[in-house]
């Protein structure tokens, strides 16, 4: 009330008065509730607040260590009555930190006390805590019961972010991505209920956290479907190192042949899957997995692989038994991460393409285009993968938006250009590569991956991009259904 009467700065000390007060409410109400916080002033808090990307530190208001589901639901309570900003925090890998609230003064809900595994051997569905980090899933299924489950393969991401926004792995084209594999969730929502989502119960809101969690709510279980570990996958490796960077025609007529076996019906199926990956000019590999013989792709893959283009550097063809398979993609001894202190960091701006296959892939003077750009040098370290999604059996394309809200269903390959900076002319750089091949190609409708989240769109260039416009306007209808104050936000969530 007296602050009314000082007329100059009211405005700042009516706001300033509000955030004091709301952050003494938020305190009370959560000791009220004995749920377990640290605050700035904690020792822990810098490394708890650290993201994987250092180059975007947010303060959160306060970080919520949750160890159980009851705490999560008096967590978000706490800060909805307050008209605060929450975001879960899973493994902490959101590109553009989104998971540390994508601002200063969100509430964060760290979700590394939720880290239960356990499979049901009867239905062979694994119960899936919200904190879980991928090495871990990986390893506890295959321990309990010798399944394993289609995911990326970085075993410090989070199953949180990871699998509800898509997931590609190489297992991705044979059995679906990530997001594919959740039959059901326990979420909490804005309110603080914690409600079963799956395609009986809450319907809608289960659509809609399979592609959009981030604004829904926060998923405490996931129960995802599990495939019977194969007994062993061959790996493939190509490496041109820097042969195919000398010639534009050497680089173009490389990824068109490659395109074109990649559309070949009689070489390829649901059981391949590769990537094509340009580490500067220094590099050029396409390395992947199939779910088959050494012998079988040697005899029928590999010589279409290598028809007609320049001979590789170096070829590996290698068997492995499915958990030294997973060691060998995360490039360590032991997949299984720590459950607390987890400190793996890089800094850098990443952005994504998502290439539709109906308009036939890359054209060449895309690929030229492509090519002068990089050939010409880069102010930074930087690598491009190009991955394939699409192509003749894969499973990643045989849904559509009906069964989930996740929009990238008909791309043959995801580019993903991510470079080492901090700096504006980096930053500058990366946006130039997409530039250079969605430029080439007005025509095709070009789009991005969710999981890899690029802040530099607004909140609507991300959700066309992302979602396109039907399904991010049903999205908008669910958020105003599910969480009208949008108490889960970050800059590109549904508001
Ligand atoms: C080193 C590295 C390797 C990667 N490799 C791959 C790969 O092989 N394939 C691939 O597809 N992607 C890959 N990614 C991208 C990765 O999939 C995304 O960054 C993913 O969103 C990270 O998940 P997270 O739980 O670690 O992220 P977080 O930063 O914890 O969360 C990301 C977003 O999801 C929300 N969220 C997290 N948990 C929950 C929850 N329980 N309920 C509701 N919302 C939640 C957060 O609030 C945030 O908005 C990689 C990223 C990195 C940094
Ligand atoms: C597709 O692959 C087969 C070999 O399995 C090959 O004979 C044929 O030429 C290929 N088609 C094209 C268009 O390259
Ligand atoms: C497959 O081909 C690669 C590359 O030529 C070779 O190194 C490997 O030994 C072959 N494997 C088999 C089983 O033929
Ligand atoms: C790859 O091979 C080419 C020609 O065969 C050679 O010029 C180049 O130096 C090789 N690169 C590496 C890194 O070995």
């Amino acid at each position: 009330m007296k602050l009314q009467i000082l007329s100059s700065g009211l405005l700042v000390g009516l706001a300033s008065a509000g955030l004091a007060t709301r952050a003494r409410q938020v305190a009370d109400c959560l000791g009220d509730h004995d749920v377990p916080v640290k605050w700035e002033n904690s020792p822990d808090y810098a490394e708890l607040a650290e993201p994987f990307n250092l180059r975007l530190a947010y303060k959160p208001k306060v970080i919520v260590l949750p160890t159980t589901d009851q705490h999560v639901q008096d967590a978000v309570k706490c800060a909805h009555e307050c008209g605060l900003k929450v975001q879960a925090r899973s493994g902490g890998h959101s590109y553009a930190s989104f998971s540390s609230g994508g601002q200063d003064g969100s509430v964060v809900i760290n979700l590394q006390g939720l880290h239960e595994v356990s499979l049901d051997t009867n239905t062979n569905v694994a119960k899936v805590g919200g904190g879980v980090r991928l090495g871990n899933l990986a390893q506890g299924v295959w321990d309990q019961g010798k399944r394993a489950i289609s995911h990326g393969t970085c075993p410090g991401v989070g199953i949180g972010g990871h699998f509800t926004h898509g997931g590609y792995g190489h297992t991705s084209r044979n059995w679906g991505i990530a997001l594919d594999h959740i039959v059901a969730l326990d979420v909490v929502l804005a309110d603080g209920t914690l409600v079963k989502a799956d395609s009986t119960s809450n319907s809608d809101l289960y659509w809609a956290l399979r592609g959009a969690a981030d604004s829904f709510g926060i998923i405490t279980s996931f129960y995802l479907r599990t495939q019977a570990a194969p007994e062993s996958v061959t790996y493939f490796s190509f490496q041109w190192a820097d042969k195919l960077y000398g010639k534009q025609e050497d680089f173009t007529n490389t990824f068109l042949h490659l395109q074109e076996v990649s559309l070949n019906k009689s070489v390829i199926d649901n059981r391949i899957s590769y990537g094509i990956y340009l580490d500067g000019t220094k590099t050029y590999n396409l390395g992947g997995t199939f779910f088959g013989t050494p012998e079988e792709f040697n005899s029928t893959i590999l010589p279409e692989i290598l028809r007609s283009v320049p001979t590789p550097n170096n070829t590996i063809v290698q068997d492995y038994g499915w958990i030294d398979y997973l060691k060998l993609m995360s490039d360590i001894n032991n997949i299984v991460m720590p459950l607390e202190g987890y400190d793996e960091h890089d800094t850098f701006f990443a952005k994504s393409i998502t290439v539709p296959e109906k308009d036939g892939g890359l054209t060449k003077d895309t690929l030229d285009a492509f090519y002068d750009y990089i050939h010409a040098g880069a102010p930074i370290d930087y690598f491009v993968i190009i991955n394939l999604y699409g192509g003749p059996g894969s499973a990643i394309n045989t849904k559509d938006t009906t069964f989930a809200a996740y929009a990238d269903r008909d791309s043959l390959w995801v580019f993903q250009n991510y470079g080492k900076t901090d700096k504006q002319e980096g930053i500058d750089f990366v946006n130039g590569i997409n530039d250079v091949i969605v430029n080439a190609q007005p025509e095709t409708h070009f789009g991005a991956y969710l999981n890899y989240v690029d802040p530099s769109y607004s909140r609507e260039q991300a959700h066309e991009l992302y979602y396109g416009t039907e399904l991010a306007s049903s999205l908008q209808q669910l958020k105003s259904k599910w969480d009208p104050q949008a108490t889960f936000w970050n800059p590109q969530s549904f508001e």
